[in-house]
């Protein structure tokens, strides 16, 4: 099966020096590359900005802001018979109105506001308009009411599974090689492990791809 996947943040700019962003590290989405290769499928991982390697045999677009990520998650599935879809990406949720196209100055400000304004839903996307009819699979990372976020997030986004992990423990989660989640499916199953984001990685294609 070709699996399509995305990882890591954005990066919004502000200016040509500025950018807006979250934590992401991108290891769980790389990892998941990685697990999906050695479960024999082909992979086409589409990264933000991230400073990790491409994992052996793995076909990575690199992009940066969430409407570049778009655009080529978009391109992808033109371009190939994606079975499956896992985006993992911490997409920003909102971009600068206007990009400066010079650095912006501090001098004579003694207030700074930036406009923001929503980007795309790349995942709430996927079935329309972009008419992906393979499995879908979310993430979510939540802080509080984890569960009862991602089996909203699970529905609204019309996913057949979606993987809610809790970003306010210490230790795990973003920027961590250890992660902790739950899988939710559509049909109401449900799993929790904890342990490296490898070895989640592999469960996660076993139940999503396998
Ligand atoms: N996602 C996406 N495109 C966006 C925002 C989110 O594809 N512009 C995807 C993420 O990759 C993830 C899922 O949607 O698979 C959930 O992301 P999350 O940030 O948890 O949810 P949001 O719907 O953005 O809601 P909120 O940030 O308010 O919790
Ligand atoms: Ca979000």
């Amino acid at each position: 099966m070709h699996l399509l996947i995305t990882a890591g943040p954005t990066h919004e700019a502000i200016d040509p020096v500025r950018f807006i962003s979250n934590r992401s590290s991108g290891k769980m989405g790389f990892a998941l590359a990685e697990a999906a290769i050695a479960a024999g499928h082909e992979v086409t991982l589409i990264a933000g900005p991230v400073q990790l390697p491409t994992p052996e045999g793995v076909t990575r677009i690199d992009v940066t802001s969430a409407a570049d990520m778009f655009d080529a998650v978009e391109r992808t599935l033109n371009d190939h018979p994606i079975g499956c879809a896992i985006l993992c990406a911490a997409v920003a949720d909102f971009t600068p109105a206007t990009t400066a196209g010079q650095k912006i100055k501090k001098t004579g400000k003694d207030k700074m506001t930036i406009e923001l304004v929503p980007t795309k839903d790349i995942l709430g996307s996927m079935r329309d308009p972009l008419g992906f009819n393979g499995t879908l699979v979310g993430f979510a990372a939540e802080t509080t009411d984890v569960l009862t976020y991602a089996s909203d997030k699970l529905t609204r986004k019309r996913c057949d599974f979606i993987v809610a992990n809790d970003v306010s423990q210490p230790g795990i989660g973003f920027d961590s090689n250890d992660n902790a989640v739950t899988v939710l499916g559509k049909d109401g199953s449900q799993w929790s492990a904890s342990g490296s984001k490898r070895d989640l990685a592999t469960r996660v294609i076993a139940t999503v791809a396998g």
